[in-house]
C-alpha cells in the first residue's frame, strides 16, 4: 500500500524541526522561530475566569465577530466579512492559498523566505518562483532580480513583512514599487506581517490600506507570546477575497479554539510594550555580545525582533551542526534558501541569562 498521498510524500519535513529534533537535551535554543516568554499573567487569569465560567463552544467558522472587529479596529479598515480567524498564522497561510491557488499557478517569493510558503505552494500543486533579494546589499529588493521572476504568468507574490530569517522590513519606497507592480499584473498580494508589532524603533507600516488586492496574515503567537494558543488570521480590504478562505476554513478546522479567541479579544486591548521592552534589551545585549566577543560574525541591521541574520565566513550548515554538538541549537540561513547561505539565524527572544550562556558556546566555538 501506498502510505501517503503524493503531494505530502514529495515534500520534505520542516528543516527547522529536523535540526530541534536531533538537538541535545538541555540544548540551549536560539533556534525555532518561538518567543520564550510566558503569556502575560493578565491574559492567563483571563482564560481562567472562562473556563470557570463559560461552555467551550464553536464559533461561526470566520470567528467570533467581536474578535474580527477588533481585529479589523487594529488595522483601523471596517469590518464586512473581510476577516477569518484562524488556527495560528500558519493556517492562514494554508487557508489562504488553498482558497486562491489552482494546480500549476505560478507564486513568486523572496529568497530567503520562510520556509512554509514553498512547501504549501508545493503541497497544493502550486510552482514556486523565487527573486534574490539583494544579499550585497542588505537584502533589500533589486529592482533587476524582482522584474526578472515576476511575468504575466505569476498568479500570487507572498512576502513577509518584518522577515523572518532577516528581521527587516521594506522600505516606502520598496513597498510602492511592490504594490505597482501587482497593481499592473493584476496580482494578489498575501503579506505574513507577524512580527509587525514586535518592532525595535517604530511599528513598520501595514501593506493591508495600499492595495484592494492584498491579504494581510498576522496573529498573536509572537506579538503577545501566545504560540500555544493558536490564534491567526487573515484580513483584507476586499471581502469577497476572505469569502472563499471562510469556507474553506470550515472544512480545515470549523474555527479557531473559543478559548484562545475570547483571550485573543482581551489580548489585542493590551499594548505589547512590556514584550517589546524585554526584546529590545536582549537585542542590545546580543548585538554588544557579538560585536566585541564575536567580531566575526557580522549582523544585518534589524528593525524587528527577534531575529538576527548574521553573516559567516563558513559554511552554515557545518557551523550549525557544530554548534548543536556544543549544545546551542541555531538556524542556517540555506534552509530559508540559497540566498541564506553562510548565514545564521539566531533568536534571542529568550530570558536573557540563557541567551548569555548560549552566545559565550558561540563565541568559544566558531
Ligand atoms: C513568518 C512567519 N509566519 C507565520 C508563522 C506561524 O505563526 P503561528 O504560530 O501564528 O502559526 C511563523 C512562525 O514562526 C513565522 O515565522
Amino acid at each position: 500500500m501506498k502510505i501517503s498521498a503524493d503531494r505530502i510524500a514529495n515534500i520534505e519535513r520542516s528543516k527547522i524541526r529536523k535540526i530541534f529534533d536531533r538537538a541535545p537535551k538541555n540544548a540551549i535554543n536560539l533556534g525555532l522561530g518561538e518567543i520564550q516568554f510566558r503569556t502575560s499573567k493578565i491574559l492567563i487569569d483571563y482564560a481562567k475566569n472562562i473556563l470557570d465560567n463559560e461552555t467551550l463552544k464553536y464559533t461561526p467558522n470566520g470567528g467570533l465577530t467581536e474578535l474580527r472587529q477588533k481585529i479589523a479596529e487594529y488595522y483601523t479598515i471596517n469590518f464586512d466579512e473581510n476577516v477569518c480567524v484562524t488556527v495560528g498564522a500558519e493556517e492562514a497561510i494554508f487557508a489562504t492559498l488553498f482558497s486562491h491557488l489552482n494546480p500549476n499557478d505560478e507564486v513568486l517569493m523572496p529568497n530567503p523566505a520562510f520556509i512554509v510558503y514553498d512547501s504549501i505552494v508545493k503541497m497544493l500543486g502550486g510552482v514556486s518562483v523565487k527573486f534574490d533579494l539583494d544579499a550585497t546589499n542588505n537584502f533589500r529588493i533589486n529592482k533587476k532580480f524582482f522584474l526578472q521572476n515576476i511575468s504575466h504568468k505569476t498568479k500570487i507574490l507572498i512576502l513577509n513583512n518584518p522577515s523572518n530569517p532577516i528581521g527587516i522590513s521594506f522600505t516606502n519606497d520598496e513597498m510602492d514599487f511592490i504594490v505597482n507592480e501587482c497593481e499592473k499584473r493584476d496580482i494578489l498580494l498575501i503579506v505574513d506581517e507577524i512580527y509587525r508589532d514586535l518592532y525595535l524603533q517604530n511599528r513598520p507600516k501595514s501593506f493591508l490600506q495600499m492595495y484592494e488586492n492584498v491579504i494581510v496574515i498576522s496573529g498573536l503567537s509572537k506579538s503577545h507570546c501566545m504560540s500555544g494558543w493558536r490564534v491567526g488570521w487573515c484580513i483584507s480590504q476586499n471581502a469577497e477575497l476572505i469569502k472563499p478562505i471562510i469556507k474553506s476554513h470550515q472544512f480545515i478546522c470549523t474555527c479557531a479554539p473559543y478559548l484562545s479567541q475570547k483571550v485573543a479579544i482581551k489580548a489585542l486591548s493590551l499594548e505589547n510594550t512590556e514584550i517589546r521592552e524585554k526584546l529590545r534589551k536582549n537585542y542590545d545585549f546580543a548585538r554588544k555580545f557579538i560585536e566585541i566577543k564575536i567580531p566575526n560574525l557580522k549582523i544585518i541591521e534589524p528593525n524587528s525582533a527577534p531575529y538576527l541574520f548574521l553573516k559567516t565566513d563558513s559554511d552554515d550548515m557545518q557551523l550549525t551542526e557544530k554548534l548543536l554538538q556544543h549544545g546551542v541549537i541555531v538556524m542556517p540561513g540555506s534552509i530559508f534558501g540559497t540566498n541564506g547561505k553562510t548565514f545564521l539565524r539566531l533568536n534571542y527572544g529568550l530570558e536573557k541569562n540563557i541567551l548569555q550562556k548560549g552566545l559565550e558556546i558561540i563565541a568559544k566555538n566558531i
